[in-house]
């Protein structure tokens, strides 16, 4: 498969109170077009950093990220943010929907504000609804909907402009374990019919374990990069709390599973 993305020595360091706090500390990592991949670490890894400057949504300290052969650190805001638009597909913990749009509208919402046309948009919209199950749902309001519903919506929407990367951070972090499985398994689906890249942090160790390929951050470094042949997984629901028949190769969900205790974060060893 073609290169889509490559990170050479990303190095990110925030201004924090007159003093420099370094999150990230020389990150190489490519991915191929078409991956599916989880980013998994403690808390304060440094994983939600990552993904933003991923997405473009913030900028490297240092180092490189390149997307498509475009380099992101050349390109000026403008023409970031067309390559944000064209390329790349966000959903987030919380979902951000608007809540006086209809479901519909909200996917629409990022090719209106592209200034796309608006009945293709709405056969599109319509149509990736229907993709995420919520086909019956899309006059309703976010508030008309449950929270694995309103997270279909803003996957729906993530898509509506066909990036070649969607980045999820925590997407069924705030789940229950049925609805996290039903969702996880839409990210491989639309992976599967759209050839979309997909790029996942998660805390979730059976949706970590289900993925080809794992990498883990600790402390603002790249701690592993392990690809493994895909666990098969029951669709749906039957995958919360049951374990895969195959055993995961090892390790790469170890960190996710600290999670709760572990409370290291950069700053403490900077
Ligand atoms: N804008 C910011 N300014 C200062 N510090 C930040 C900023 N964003 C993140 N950090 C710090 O960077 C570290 C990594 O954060 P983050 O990338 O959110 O980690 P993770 O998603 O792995 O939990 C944390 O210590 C956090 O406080
Ligand atoms: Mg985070």
């Amino acid at each position: 498969m073609p290169r889509l993305v490559e990170i050479r020595n990303l190095q990110k360091t925030f201004q924090h109170m007159g003093k420099e706090l370094t999150v990230l500390r020389g990150i190489d990592l490519d991915l191929d077009e078409g991956e599916v991949v989880a980013i998994v670490g403690p808390s304060g890894a440094g994983k939600s950093t990552f993904l933003h400057i991923l997405g473009t949504l913030d900028l490297p300290s240092k180092g490189y990220v390149k997307i498509g052969g475009t380099d992101i650190t050349k390109l000026g805001s403008g023409a970031l943010a067309d390559l944000r638009n064209r390329s790349v597909g966000f959903v987030f913990q919380f979902h951000h929907l608007l809540p006086e749009f209809t479901a519909l509208e909200n996917v629409m919402m990022p090719g209106m504000i592209a200034g796309k046309n608006r009945r293709d948009l709405e056969r599109d919209a319509t149509k990736l609804l229907e993709e995420v199950g919520l086909g019956k749902r899309a006059t309703h309001r976010p508030g008309e909907l449950s929270g694995g519903e309103q997270q279909r919506v803003a996957l729906a929407r993530a898509l509506v402009l066909s990036p070649k990367l969607l980045l999820a951070d925590e997407p069924t972090g705030n789940l229950d374990s049925a609805t996290s499985a039903a969702i996880h398994d839409l990210f491989f689906q639309i992976n599967k019919t759209h050839g979309t890249t997909v790029v996942i942090v998660t805390h979730n160790n059976d949706l970590a374990r289900s993925m080809p390929r794992v990498v883990t951050l600790k402390d603002g470094r790249l701690d592993a990069d392990e690809r493994r042949a895909p666990v098969a997984m029951p669709s749906g629901a039957s995958m919360a709390g049951k374990e895969p028949a195959q055993e995961p190769a090892k390790d790469a969900t170890k960190e996710a599973g600290k999670e709760a205790s572990d409370e290291s974060v950069p700053e403490a060893s900077a």
